[in-house]
């Protein structure tokens, strides 16, 4: 079981633009059964962790109901948040709390951290993060949320091109002393 942080980013490092607008990326042309696609990552994954904002993003562009059957773990101080569809569960604070259930719930698979850059940074702080995968759009934007702000070293396992956009994926190095 791996947590993978599997996320699309500008070539200058961010997720999401100055407006929180994802015009950037989902205008471009992307084969989802090809290498890297969404269609081929999809069946590895057994439970998803997101943040509260992206929840919200993808409420809205879904008409207001939670598109994936998977166990999602949707971090947030509103501990009152009601999702409709899907099986959400609520928690806040301290990733490591929670990392044994999240893990149960995936199963045999991996653990999918959705986003956002903030999120992800937690779970990397906290040597929980195995896995980055990213597709690089071609244009950069000039601020917005970075794609994972913290120190971290990875080596490169993969890489290759999918429609317009370039994509690799990378296995956490750790540390002496790390687990
Ligand atoms: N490029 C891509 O592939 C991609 C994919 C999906 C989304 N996005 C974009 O990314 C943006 C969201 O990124 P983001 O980094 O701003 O937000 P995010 O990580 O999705 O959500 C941040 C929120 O999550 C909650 N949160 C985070 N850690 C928490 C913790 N430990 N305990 C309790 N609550 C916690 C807080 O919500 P509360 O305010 O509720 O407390 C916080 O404001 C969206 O605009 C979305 O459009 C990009």
């Amino acid at each position: 079981m791996s947590v993978v942080y599997y996320t699309a980013s500008s070539l200058d490092g961010f997720v999401v633009d100055g407006d929180d607008s994802l015009g950037w990326l989902l205008s471009r042309d992307i084969d989802g059964a090809a290498p890297f696609g969404y269609d081929v990552f999809r069946p590895t994954v057994g439970a998803v962790v997101v943040g509260a904002t992206t929840l919200r993003w993808v409420l809205r562009e879904e008409g207001g109901s939670w598109p994936f059957t998977l166990p999602t773990w949707v971090f947030t101080h509103d501990d009152g948040m009601q999702v409709e569809g899907g099986d959400v569960r609520v928690v806040s604070g301290d990733v490591t709390q929670h990392h044994a259930a999240v893990v149960e719930s995936a199963g045999d698979l991996d653990v999918w951290l959705m986003g956002g850059g903030d999120l992800a940074r937690q779970y990397a702080d906290a040597r929980l993060l195995d896995e980055v995968a990213v597709q690089y759009a071609p244009c950069t934007l000039g601020s917005g949320a970075p794609v994972l702000p913290t120190r971290s070293e990875w080596e490169l396992v993969d890489h290759g091109r999918n429609g317009d956009f370039l994509c690799a994926r990378w296995r956490v190095v750790r540390g002496s002393g790390d687990s």
